[in-house]
């Protein structure tokens, strides 16, 4: 029940501990308690546990998004003078689509205001990622935004204190509260930044499979069709992918590393343990193609994005827009001269056999652990750790054979990961079928048609 009396953040806590709902006001009053420090973070600690613990109903987790989205400033594309499109993922292992995607849609005529977010849990931070370019402002603000993307049509930030404030204090404390792995709190988080940047569409890349914050088939969906009705609820015409996160993504997990293999790609080169990820940014930019007016379907996007790979304009936009906020692109003269991890160890194969399951989110772990994430909010990450696999799901290697190499801050640093890795990595006698890269699209009718059947158990 809802008054329109004072509120008290003790009233909230306990009315979302007994599994209450709580309306808008309420909701509004979390988020500016939250942005004005006038809550304190032990009382918002509960609270988000309390709503990880009970759900949040689909007028809360609009509420929340709403309010988180109104916390600060927002940018206005309009200026811009292009359909503004960007595409977000639940985050994963090894998943540097961005770094394709954004330049890819770009170069193909749509403008691509991307508002991004560091490490969280077991998942990279394409943040983490570009600041090991040296010099990389993820720090802008917003008329420095708006100057690269008239000058490159893509431009990848950080929330600042003055964009998604809410975001910026909640994400931090859900990382440190094992609050993150709830549909509600993630699609408040993702849309609240998305809806930020006055995106006219969104492209939503929701994971499944081991390494995915919702591990469950039905979870990731429900996540999927709540983030697709609200956002085009909020006027975004939004899609959502379903795609495999059931090995990391590409052959890279780490920062400096994930750049490597995304510039790699963007060169043209196609290695063949590259191959999903160079796959999956092209369906990606297809679709933000396609929503932002520039092609007719989303497969001609593809099309597209793939001329705009092969023929190198990706690759200067992505190089226009490192220089623009900042970078240094003479490292990408030198890729591997610049790596200069402080220890590595290569990892061999400890039977002989089909590689089978992988625990992506135990090898997510493994590449924090190397020194690539952060335990505490705010410490400084490694750009040069990180994990670069040799073979994949399905391979079949023999005793001995080179997996993986590990890159990690000092040799301290690596006993861990090894044991985690050689935990969360199976064998089989057989190879395996493969899951499929996009297993389900959600557009607004069809996800309004799932969660009509399914909004009552989450
Ligand atoms: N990415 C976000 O931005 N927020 C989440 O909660 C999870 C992934």
């Amino acid at each position: 029940m809802s008054s329109s009396g004072p509120l008290h953040m003790i009233d909230l806590i306990r009315k979302k501990r007994d599994g209450g709902a709580l309306d808008a006001r309420e909701i509004g009053f979390v988020v500016a308690g939250a942005v004005d420090g006038s809550i304190p973070l032990e009382q918002l600690a509960a609270w988000l546990m309390a709503a990880w613990l009970r759900g949040l109903s689909l007028d809360e987790t609009r509420a929340l998004a709403m309010a988180m989205r109104d916390s600060g400033e927002k940018f206005d594309p309009s200026r811009l003078g292009k359909v503004a499109v960007d595409k977000h993922s639940t985050g994963g292992v090894g998943d540097k689509t961005s770094f394709l995607a954004a330049p890819l849609a770009a170069a193909c005529g749509v403008a691509v205001p991307m508002i991004s977010g560091r490490a969280l849990g077991h998942t990279g931070g394409t943040l983490d990622k570009l600041e090991s370019i040296p010099g990389y402002r993820t720090a802008l603000t917003l008329d420095e935004f708006e100057a690269v993307l008239t000058r490159c049509g893509a431009s990848i930030v950080g929330q600042t204190p003055a964009l998604v404030p809410a975001d910026r204090v909640l994400y931090a404390l859900r990382d440190r509260t094992g609050t993150v792995e709830n549909p509600g709190l993630i699609c408040a988080s993702i849309l609240s930044k998305k809806l930020a940047a006055g995106l006219d569409a969104l492209v939503l890349d929701v994971k499944t499979g081991s390494g995915a914050f919702l591990r469950r088939r039905e979870d990731a969906e429900y996540l999927a069709a709540l983030m697709v009705a609200t956002a085009e609820g909020a006027g975004t015409r939004t899609v959502a992918l379903m795609t495999d996160m059931s090995q990391p993504l590409g052959r890279a997990a780490g920062n400096w590393i994930e750049l490597v293999e995304a510039v790699e790609l963007l060169r043209g080169l196609r290695p063949p343990e590259s191959e999903d990820l160079r796959e999956l940014s092209l369906v990606l930019s297809g679709w933000m193609i396609h929503l932002g007016g520039k092609a007719a379907t989303a497969e001609a996007g593809y099309a597209l994005a793939e001329a705009a790979l092969m023929d190198g304009s990706a690759l200067a936009i992505f190089f226009k827009m490192v220089d623009a906020q900042g970078g240094d692109v003479s490292v990408f003269d030198d890729m591997a001269g610049f790596h200069k991890p402080g220890a590595m160890h290569v990892l061999e194969a400890w039977e002989s056999g089909f590689i089978a399951e992988m625990d992506t989110t135990a090898v997510g772990m493994a590449v924090q652990r190397l020194g690539a994430g952060r335990e505490k909010a705010g410490e400084p990450v490694d750009a040069h750790a990180g994990v670069l696999f040799d073979a994949r799901r399905g391979a079949r290697v023999e005793k001995g054979q080179p997996m993986a190499t590990l890159y990690a801050t000092s040799a301290a640093r690596l006993e861990e990961p090894i044991a985690i890795l050689k935990g969360a990595i199976h064998f089989s006698e057989r190879p395996l079928l493969a899951a499929p890269l996009v297993s389900r699209v959600f557009t607004r009718e069809t996800a309004e048609k799932h969660l009509e059947k399914t909004a009552s158990s989450f």
